[in-house]
């Protein structure tokens, strides 16, 4: 059975577009966990867009299941993870003028800098994830630099449609083949709701899937703590 990683960043969006204080994130990772949330997942961004350091502090002092912190290779960012102490780290590509994480992290090019960053991390105890395509080479290199698990970019799969859709699933099957064969553990996500969800459940050796966008959509309309719960059943096998 995977479990379930509920991404709340996007309530702190709706915060930020009035620089206000509601809707709080800290309350939207309660109620998540009421709705059976395996883990919370946000996201520090270096422009701050949307999750703040005061919402990071907080969360670790009140979430009761997983944290885990999606972050870049930024030095200031992972001074702040390793003094906060997040279960776990997801280390992610970014880009301010992109509207959300387009890619995985290259960590074919990188090695330095991810290798440096999954250092440190590891130093502080924490377990260290890698936002990684479906793409073999970047999966070895990750293995290599010590990542314990690797979440595969559900992006072109959430976005292709019929064929196009079963070829993507095809290969997030073969890279998560890879992913357990160098023993790492399989993690997933990204533009994944409550309709393609499940192919993805499916794949063989599926740990953890990180869903933040369709969940807090439906839960404007419902409620988060239903919201979760819904999804939550469609990730329980
Ligand atoms: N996993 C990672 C690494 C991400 O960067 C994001 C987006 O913040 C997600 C999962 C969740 O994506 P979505 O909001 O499309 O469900």
């Amino acid at each position: 059975m995977a479990e379930l990683g509920v991404n709340i960043d996007h309530v702190a969006t709706v915060r930020q577009a009035r620089q206000t204080y509601e809707p709080d994130p800290v309350w939207a990772a309660a109620l998540a966990e009421l709705g059976g949330a395996d883990g919370i997942t946000v996201h520090l961004r270096e422009d701050r867009r949307h999750i703040q350091d005061r919402d990071l502090r907080l969360l670790r002092e009140t979430v009761t299941v997983k944290l885990n912190l999606e972050l870049a290779c930024d030095q200031q960012v992972l001074d702040i993870a390793c003094e906060v102490g997040p279960e776990q780290a997801t280390l992610v590509p970014e880009k301010r003028e992109e509207v959300t994480t387009e890619g995985g992290l290259d960590v074919v090019s990188n090695r330095e800098a991810v290798g440096r960053a999954v250092q440190q991390l590891t130093d502080a105890g924490i377990y260290v994830s890698l936002f990684l395509d479906p793409d073999i080479a970047q999966i070895e290199a990750g293995a290599e630099l010590g990542a314990r698990a690797v979440e595969l970019h559900t992006g072109q799969y959430a976005l292709a449609k019929g064929a196009k859709q079963k070829e993507e699933l095809e290969s997030l099957i073969l890279a998560g083949q890879r992913v357990r064969e160098l023993g790492m553990a399989l993690h997933a996500g990204h533009g994944l709701t409550y309709r393609n969800v499940r192919p993805v459940v499916q794949i063989e050796g599926m740990h953890e899937l990180n869903i933040g966008h369709s969940i807090i959509s439906r839960a404007v309309m419902v409620g988060m703590e239903r919201a979760v719960r819904e999804m939550k059943e469609l990730v329980e096998d």
